[in-house]
């Protein structure tokens, strides 16, 4: 079992996820993030920080989006720790996003 990355982070990347994690294990594509599922240790931390709920387990996860975290070309080049390294997509919100 794993937690998924699901569409409303798509263009978005609020990034607080990323602090919570103890693995370490978000991922960051040009539009979105993704959870290694080989990775994750299905800890809970990172679903409720999520400004737009896009983080759940994938007992709640449809398979399209299962489909794509899991086939993401995860690196270490692209492995994102802290929130600084996130970039916002254009329908971030700063009245949804929490302070860095
Ligand atoms: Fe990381 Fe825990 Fe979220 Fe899995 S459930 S991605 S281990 S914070
Ligand atoms: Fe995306 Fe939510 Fe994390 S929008 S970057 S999953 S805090």
């Amino acid at each position: 079992m794993a937690y998924v990355v699901q569409e409303p982070c798509l263009d978005c990347k609020y990034g607080d996820c990323v602090e919570v994690c103890p693995v370490e294990c978000f991922y960051q594509a040009p539009d979105i993030l993704y959870i290694n599922p080989e990775e994750c240790i299905d800890c809970d931390a990172c679903a409720p920080v999520c400004p737009v709920a896009a983080i759940v387990p994938d007992s709640e996860a449809s398979e399209e989006w299962i489909q794509k975290n899991a086939s993401f070309a995860f690196s270490e080049e692209t492995r994102v720790t802290e929130k600084a390294q996130v970039q916002h997509g254009p329908k971030w919100d700063p009245k949804l996003a929490n302070a860095d």
